[in-house]
């Protein structure tokens, strides 16, 4: 099992603040059958840091290496959308998943239903700058949870939708749990990650995944 997304990298946003909590993470993170993973920090502000992430990942990825030599890591980012239209399109190809064209979006989780025809248009951007959009976590933003046809027309943009795994408890702001249900049972998730940021994330990824996954 891929996990997608998740603050796995050791000290560099609201994920694990040092190595021990990353290989606590990571420990717990086999143990749920994770066979592969893309970190994400936040490409957001208070955190976005590009190259201490890159040297975060570096360190992981070696520490990761001595337990497991080819435990698969990639690199990436959970691109916050307001963040991305302060530094400009032209950073997407350092955003991008590294090694593929994935490109993970987070929407503002209190944006009004007009504002999707903002994103509409840099998504549509992004597609023909040749990336996959995939959009972090639709059941945490208020309008999605209002309208589930939102995260429909993201679909039909050719976008694909993320699930975090706690949603299973009620997810970040606790209202995340009928939403989703609503929208596996639409069939619009392609992909359930752990968005982890300490280990406990990795329990609701494995209970998610045996729900849920295919
Ligand atoms: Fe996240």
């Amino acid at each position: 099992m891929r996990d997608m997304h998740c603050h796995i990298l050791p000290g560099v946003d609201d994920g694990a603040q040092n190595m021990e909590e990353s290989l606590a993470m990571f420990a717990a993170a086999r143990k749920a059958g994770v066979t592969s993973i893309t970190c994400t920090p936040h490409c957001r502000d208070p955190y976005f840091d590009y190259l201490g992430m890159w040297r975060s990942f570096r360190s992981f990825e070696a520490e990761v290496h001595r337990v497991d030599p080819t435990f698969p890591l990639q690199m990436g980012f959970e691109v916050n959308y307001r963040k991305l239209m302060h530094l400009g399109l032209a950073w997407a190809e350092r955003l991008h998943f590294d090694g593929s064209n994935e490109f993970l979006l987070e929407l503002s989780a209190n944006a009004s239903p007009t504002r999707f025809g903002d994103y509409e248009r840099t998504i549509f951007e992004l597609q023909g700058m040749g990336y996959d959009v995939i959009i972090a976590h639709p059941e945490r933003y208020d309008a999605v949870q209002r309208d589930i046809g939102l995260a429909q027309e993201l679909v039909n943009m050719g976008c694909k939708l993320q699930a975090s795994a706690d949603f299973i408890k009620g997810g970040r702001f606790g209202r995340e749990k009928r939403p989703a249900i609503k929208m596996f049972k639409e069939g619009l998730y392609t992909y359930i990650a752990s968005d982890a940021h300490y280990p406990a994330h990795y329990t609701y990824l494995r209970q998610a995944v045996a729900k849920w996954g295919e």
